[in-house]
Order: structure tokens, then C-alpha cells, then sequence
């Protein structure tokens, strides 16, 4: 069983001043990894607060060099040394809205392994790929980069996150969370060699949080919005607390 992460993606938003206050009011629980991925500039800040906390700190994106000229990117390297453990690369608004390639993606993954991040890679199909019965196909395709690492023992973990879920208010239902995870979960077995976690993204809330991550396969959540607030997330950090234990009673029954 993989451990449970519950981590809030702040796309482009928060302060310092927001961010230390926020530092301040997380409450990681037992059971339940914590990470938070705040905008770069906010990074060499809240490192020290969040590591006082046993919180995680992650990057949204990284550059597939670790220096050199590449006027406005940002090293995996240079986010070790602010003090992540994890980035997340493919998110589906860097492929949708940036033209992020899986190419390219399997590009940054590299680099991240070779700086020693964890990358979080983000999958997903979009709502008319869904409805055309595409969503293994467009799954397959975002996981087949991995193919080139197989048997290498790199850290991972996979965000699935339907793009028709993300800041709309639809999250998938548990039962489509679950379907999803469980190819995804072979689909990784089948092409890089090993499972790994993987967490659920998509208008994850305080309400609904506790009912996706109790399903078989959904090892976490990527939240967006509701990572915004330290109360609502500290909920979902509950939830995630709850889900973990639950499913380690099913393993000792
Ligand atoms: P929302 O939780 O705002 O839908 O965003 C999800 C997401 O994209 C996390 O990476």
C-alpha cells in the first residue's frame, strides 16, 4: 500500500505574508504526507516553516536544464537547493495553455530524477476525449514517456486529473476515480516496470475528499482551490488522515 499524500497545488497565486501565515496554520496529521507547492518566488521562504511542520515543499514546473542560458526557466537543480522534494511537471494547464509536449515532459522528468526531485507528472484527458471513449488512449499516450525509464528505481508519483474536473466544481465521481486509478495503476505496472502512488486532481473539497480517497487505487490528492485556504485544506488533510486509516484497517481485517 502506498503511503497517502495529500498536496495543494497554489497555481499562480498567494503572498509572503499570506504564505508564512499559512505556514503557520497547517495541521499535518499522522498517516498522511503533506506537501505544498507554492509559486517559485515563494519557495526559499516557506522552506524552513514548512520543514518545521514536517510539510513537504514541491515546485509547479522545471526547465529540463540544470543551468546555462535559458532566460526566465528555473533549474530542477536550483529547486533543490530552495528546498523541494517534489515538482510537478505536465500539469495539464502547461500542456493546454503553455503547448507543453509529452516530449518535452519526458525531457524535465530526466532532469528532475538527475537533481534528485520527485516529480509529480500530471495526466489527463480532456472532456470531448472522454466522451469519444478516449480516455485510456490519452492515458496510455501520457504514461508511454515513462517506457524510456523502465527499471529504473527513480521516486514518483502520478496526479491523475481529468482537465474537465479542474476548477470547474465537477469533480469525477468515486466510482470514475476509481476506474481511472486502476488502469493507471496496471498501465504503470506495464510500462515503467513498477507501481507507484497515485493521487486524484480536480475540484478536490473538504466535502468530497474523504469519499474519493477511501477508493482502492486513490493513493492522495493534488488540490488546487481548496489548497488555497489552510482551513480548507487542513480538512482534506483530515480526510486524507481518515481515508489512510480506514484503508490500513482493511488491510489488518
Ligand atoms: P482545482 O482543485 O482547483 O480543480 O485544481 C486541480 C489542479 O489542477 C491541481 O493541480
Amino acid at each position: 500500500m502506498h503511503k497517502m499524500l495529500v498536496a495543494g497545488n497554489w497555481k499562480m497565486h498567494g503572498t509572503l505574508s499570506d504564505a508564512l501565515a499559512y505556514a503557520e496554520a497547517l495541521r499535518p496529521r499522522e498517516g498522511v504526507e503533506v506537501a505544498v507547492m507554492p509559486p517559485f518566488p515563494l519557495l526559499h521562504a516557506l522552506a524552513e516553516p514548512l520543514a518545521a511542520k514536517g510539510v513537504a515543499l514541491g515546485a509547479q514546473n522545471a526547465f529540463y536544464e540544470q543551468k546555462g542560458a535559458f532566460t526566465g526557466e528555473v533549474s530542477p537543480a536550483m529547486l533543490v537547493d530552495a528546498g523541494c522534494r517534489f515538482v510537478i511537471l505536465g500539469h495539464s494547464e502547461r500542456r493546454h495553455i503553455l503547448g507543453e509536449s509529452d516530449e518535452v515532459i519526458a525531457k524535465k522528468l530526466a532532469a528532475a530524477w538527475e537533481a534528485g526531485l520527485e516529480p509529480v507528472l500530471c495526466i489527463g484527458e480532456l472532456l470531448e476525449e472522454r466522451e469519444a471513449g478516449k480516455t485510456e488512449e490519452v492515458l496510455t499516450r501520457q504514461l508511454a514517456i515513462l517506457a524510456q525509464f523502465r527499471g529504473e528505481m527513480k521516486p514518483l508519483t502520478i496526479a491523475y486529473e481529468p482537465v474537465w474536473a479542474i476548477g470547474t466544481g465537477k469533480t469525477a465521481t468515486p466510482e470514475t476515480a476509481e476506474a481511472a486509478h486502476a488502469f493507471v495503476h496496471e498501465e504503470l505496472a506495464r510500462t515503467f516496470g513498477r507501481d507507484v502512488r497515485v493521487l486524484y486532481g480536480g475540484s478536490v473539497k473538504p466535502e468530497n475528499a474523504l469519499a474519493l480517497m477511501e477508493r482502492p487505487g486513490v493513493d492522495g490528492v493534488l488540490v488546487g482551490g481548496a489548497s488555497l485556504k489552510a482551513e480548507s485544506f487542513n480538512a482534506i488533510i483530515a480526510a486524507g488522515a481518515e481515508a489512510a486509516a480506514r484503508k490500513q484497517e482493511e488491510v489488518g481485517a
